[in-house]
């Protein structure tokens, strides 16, 4: 697994990223999400994303455990979580609504949540969670790179924000965000047309892509019969899966686009290194864009 940049910092990702968000589904032990960590770091996934809220809070506490238990893993990954999502949740009984809280306060005390939750000194990466149209650019900007001169976390970033929100929050800041995580994926094409992956190419953010086998979908009904067909092709001539195809359509854009993959089931994970053998040429590539969106390009 190839490891991938970052331009601002020293840091590396692993070219696939393995997310979290769906890890307390299962009824988890702390072994078998101690299994996942190792099936992932096996294969070169290194780099493994969270947030403070995902599994309503108790995601980074499972994570967390499995690293108390074998704590020589953590020198082996990289560890992304995000913040500013202030959930409903009985967690938070006072809370009236869900809300984005990008201040200095709460995003200090979420980090500190984070790492007491994984059992860490330190994150690789934070990342502010949701664009919050109450941030004060200024507040958080300063607050981002205090974060980093403590030593809380190495490097910042941003997620599902757009070309101005994050240009706002940079021009706040001394030092550069690294990363903007967004959703795209096959049926979620936007970013690949709306210019928002050419300014992340612009200004240095590498891309990561949350969703990118689309939340599960594209083993769904919506997957129709030209899409199926291409599949399918593909699958038989490749001698693949058809996430290793969706995974590997992804890293075809020259963004450099690191999907954040979030299957839950241990089989799935052992071949997710599938991905690199799988090779795309550009007419493909199209096949597969103008199939998921149902009509042709302009
Ligand atoms: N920044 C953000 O706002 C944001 C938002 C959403 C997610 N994320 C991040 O992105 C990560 C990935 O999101 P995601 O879980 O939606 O990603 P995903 O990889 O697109 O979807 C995972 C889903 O696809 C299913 N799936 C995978 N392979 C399958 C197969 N061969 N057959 C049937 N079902 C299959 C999985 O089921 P199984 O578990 O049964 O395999 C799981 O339900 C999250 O964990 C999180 O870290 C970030």
């Amino acid at each position: 697994m190839k490891r991938i940049k970052t331009l601002h910092s020293e840091l590396t990702f692993s070219e696939l990223a393995y997310g979290v968000w769906r890890l307390a589904e299962s009824s988890p032990s702390t072994q078998s999400t101690d299994a996942k960590i190792r099936v992932c770091l096996d294969q070169g996934i290194t780099t493994f994303d969270h947030a403070d809220i995902y599994g309503d809070y108790e995601c980074e506490r499972l994570f967390g455990h499995a690293l108390k238990k074998s704590p020589n893993l953590r020198e082996r990954m990289e560890l992304i979580s995000k913040c500013d999502i202030a959930l409903l949740s009985e967690k938070h009984p006072n809370r009236r609504v869900k809300y984005y809280d990008t201040s200095r306060d709460y995003l200090f005390k979420q980090v500190q949540q984070s790492l007491r939750h994984l059992n860490t000194d330190y994150l690789d990466t934070l990342l502010i969670h949701r664009p919050d149209p109450l941030m004060d650019a200024s507040e958080t900007g300063e607050a981002l790179d205090e974060l980093i001169k403590e030593g809380l976390v190495r490097t910042v970033g941003v997620s599902n924000f757009s070309v101005w929100q994050w240009k706002l929050l940079q021009s706040n800041m001394s030092n550069r965000l690294i990363s903007n995580q967004i959703e795209i994926n096959v049926f979620e094409q936007s970013a690949l047309w709306n210019g928002t992956l050419e300014a992340m190419q612009l200004d240095q953010l590498l891309p990561m892509a949350w969703s990118p086998l689309a939340g599960g979908q594209l083993f769904g009904h919506q997957v129709n019969s030209d899409l199926q067909n291409v599949f399918s092709r593909l699958e038989k001539t490749q001698n693949c899966q058809r996430e290793h195809i969706a995974l590997a359509w992804l890293r075809m854009h020259p963004a450099n686009i690191v999907p954040v993959v979030g299957t839950n089931n241990l089989d799935r994970i052992l071949f997710l290194n599938k991905m690199s053998q799988v090779e795309l040429d550009r007419e493909t590539w199209f096949e597969i864009l103008v199939a998921a969106k149902g009509s042709e390009v302009p």
